[in-house]
């Protein structure tokens, strides 16, 4: 394959859709004669309700129907579990009886004319509960073993591993640190609101939504009716950030689907902002102690991760919390376990590096803790401590490029010319930390399919249900197809975002390059190949003119034993400069570097767009993200933009550096991307924490790392 295109920087072929407003997003999309829908919300955290009276609501201007438990159709809700699903549990079923399990759970819906009557008489309908005492804070709780284990890379991720012995390693160790780090719930807050528009015709249904999987919406939302799943086609194209908040399909959606249907009208619902911090997850507050020993040479002898993060009562939501604590540093003795809290609480999903961004958070600022004991350099340490293969799975690595990462991004950073002494360097009044991290992030691969159209006058068409919450997918994907056709890109079209496409895995883990550019690939290459066949000739325009006719070719691709034999991996450093005002207490991120050994990279702009991304989450993640619980009632106090707050301009640093080392892996998969969505956000955070610290000599555990705690 020649590679014109990848690997280049490509501005997206979706750009100028999305500036001039002609890309349409969820709600946007025209179905004449559409009605408006409301969700009544319970406000109690746990109970049942006692009497619940839509009268007033019913006669309100406008109204069409107002749904209860009372008068709702029964729905199906035949067992369905997607990937992105938890294994344990069964999702909330709405309005099918009296019992609410949390704080903002759907007990209602009014389908009205316009949106003001739709939420006008949703406020009309009164409700009294029988309230149940409520648990919604974690530290009300004694947490429990999950009762099944999460599969990562198709293997078991078990929620207790003991690799040697830790207590006597580190009643042995010459140096030691065991601390606690805490990481509130955070919300994923995308610039777009989940909205569906839901409209049947017969038994067949429409969803135009916002979502990072459509053939799971299909599946889920046919699960839940009662009906094939090719009788509902879902449609989603564009889709203004997500986080992970649009992975699983929410009762939103059912919602919007059961109003149309009992309605006999077309219905949009979108959730305001409030509302999306009640119902399309968050990541979980997360409590994790950490102890390390190690001799005075800064060997690690033994490594303790002990976690555990809330989950709802109706459904065991786990995360990958302790993943990386098991093969990113080498220790003869980890004794790993992850623990649940079962609260009053709407379940948590995936968000922004799940499960690796929190765990590798606690992992690397108590390897900076070591550091600081050891009075080592950091970066040292981790040199000293650089593992030959992976010592969980006993698997060498597919490939490994830590080290180019550590001495790239230091080089680039300047991290020779730090003084290791907490409160030495300043600039003025400023005090000036430096600090760094590891980071990595599995490198997941789906099964997936794609289709590719050749035409006669020499054009492609390439489609596959894959979505593009950000990454670029419209276009890394054309780059791809292009280059497997040997065809000028302008000449490419590649689609997505439609549930009647070829199947792919969800738009999430950092997979879709892996997996949905594997299957474009493969595509490409039979149609090609058919067309080259049939004519005889090496020129595929040429070709297709000849030919006189399309040619159309389907390709699925799938795992090979690869992970069976390697432990596959992207692996970065991220070095941070901050500066905090010893007066008030104020950090500002003044500089962030990263290097990350991803495999191949398809589009050096896309690409580093992300890792600013994923850099400006950090920023986020350690210095403002906390969605506040109410520990008596479980209502989100600060459940919009104003007081949750999210790194703005003003608060990202010009210099957001990013190098991709090269890294060729034959393994991975068939295009060798490790994936980036998500490695870009894990290390931010700590890297940002340890630098504060450098500043300051104060080491706060807790996120966010507010002023308010930095202060004496
Ligand atoms: Mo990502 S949290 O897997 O959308």
């Amino acid at each position: 394959m020649s590679a014109a295109f990848i690997g280049q920087p490509i501005s997206r072929v979706d750009g100028r859709s999305k500036v001039t407003g002609s890309a349409a997003y969820a709600a946007e999309f025209i179905v004449p004669g559409h009605a408006y829908a409301a969700i009544v919300r319970a406000n109690v955290a746990k109970g049942r309700i006692a009497t619940i009276d839509s009268a007033r609501a019913e006669g309100a201007p406008g109204v069409i129907a107002v749904f209860t438990y009372r008068n709702s159709p029964r729905l199906a809700y035949r067992p369905h579990k997607g990937a992105v699903d938890p294994e344990v549990g069964e999702r909330l079923h709405v309005l099918q009886d009296d019992r609410v399990t949390h704080q903002g759970q759907p007990i209602g819906l009014v389908v009205a004319e316009t949106l003001e009557q739709a939420i006008d008489a949703a406020n009309l309908v009164s409700v009294t509960y029988t309230p149940e005492s409520a648990v919604v804070d974690i530290a009300h709780v004694t947490p429990v073993a999950p009762t099944q284990q999460k599969t990562d890379q198709g293997e078991k991720r078990p929620s207790e591993t003991l690799r040697g012995n830790v207590d006597s390693a580190l009643a042995a160790a010459e140096v030691t640190i065991d601390q606690t780090y805490v990481i509130p719930r955070e919300n994923h807050n995308p610039m777009e609101m989940h909205a569906t528009i839901a409209a049947w015709d017969g038994e067949r249904l429409t969803l135009w939504d916002k979502s990072q999987w459509v053939g799971n919406v299909a599946e889920e939302i046919a699960a839940v009716f009662g009906i094939p799943a090719t009788n509902v086609h879902v449609i989603s194209p564009f889709v203004g950030g997500a986080f992970g908040s649009g992975l699983r399909t929410w009762p939103h959606v059912t919602l919007a689907a059961l109003g149309a249907r009992a309605a006999g009208r077309p219905v949009k619902l979108m959730l305001s902002r409030r509302e999306m911090y009640y119902g399309v997850g968050y990541r979980p507050h997360t409590v994790q102690r950490v102890a390390l020993g190690a001799s005075r040479e800064g060997r690690l002898s033994a490594t303790l991760h002990d976690a555990y993060q809330e989950t709802s009562t109706y459904e065991e939501y786990s995360e990958a919390l302790l993943n990386a604590t098991r093969f990113l540093h080498s220790c003869p003795n980890v004794y790993t376990r992850h623990r649940l809290a079962p609260l009053n609480v709407h379940t948590p999903t995936w968000m922004r590096a799940p499960g690796e961004a929190s765990g590798v958070y606690a992992l690397e600022c108590a390897m900076d803790e070591l550091a600081v004991a050891l009075k080592l350099d950091p970066v040292e340490l981790r040199l000293r401590n650089e593992p030959a293969r992976d010592e969980h799975k006993k698997l060498p690595f597919s490939s490994r490029s830590i080290r180019e990462c550590y001495r790239i991004a230091g080089e680039r950073f300047g991290w020779s010319r730090r003084n290791a002494t907490p409160r030495s360097m300043r600039d003025g009044r400023l005090l000036v930390g430096w600090g760094m991290a590891s980071a990595t992030y599995p490198t997941n691969y789906a099964p997936a399919s794609a289709r590719a159209r050749l035409l006669p006058d020499g054009s492609a068409e390439v489609t596959s249900a894959a979505s593009d919450m950000g990454p670029g997918t419209w276009t890394s994907m054309t780059q791809v197809a292009a280059d497997t056709l040997g065809l000028p890109i302008e000449r490419v079209r590649f689609t997505l975002g439609d549930s009647r496409m070829p199947k792919t895995p969800p738009h999430g883990g950092s997979m879709t390059m892996a997996s949905v550019g594997s299957a474009v690939q493969a595509a490409c290459r039979k149609a090609r190949d058919d067309v080259l066949a049939r004519t005889g000739a090496t020129d595929l325009p040429k070709a297709l003119r000849k030919l006189g006719q399309p040619v159309e070719a389907s390709a699925d691709v799938k795992p090979d034993d690869a992970a069976g034999r390697f432990s596959m991996h992207a692996f970065g450093a991220v070095f941070v400069e901050v500066t905090v005002d010893p007066d008030l207490a104020e950090t500002r991120v003044r500089r962030i570097v990263g290097a990350y050994g991803a495999g191949r990279i398809v589009n050096q702009k896309t690409a580093r767009s992300q890792c600013i991304g994923g850099m400006i989450g950090g920023i986020g993640m350690a210095l403002m993200e906390h969605s506040v619980v109410d520990a008596r009632n479980g209502r989100v106090t600060n459940a919009n933009l104003a007081e949750y707050a999210v790194p703005v301009h003003a608060d990202c640093p010009a210099v957001m550096d990013v190098t991709f080392v090269d890294e060729q892996d034959p393994h991975v998969n068939p295009l060798g991307v490790k994936g980036l969505g998500e490695i870009a956000m894990v290390g931010v955070a700590p890297a940002i924490a340890n630098a504060i610290f450098h500043a300051t000599g104060k080491r706060i555990r807790e996120l966010p790392i507010t002023p308010a705690k930095l202060v004496d």
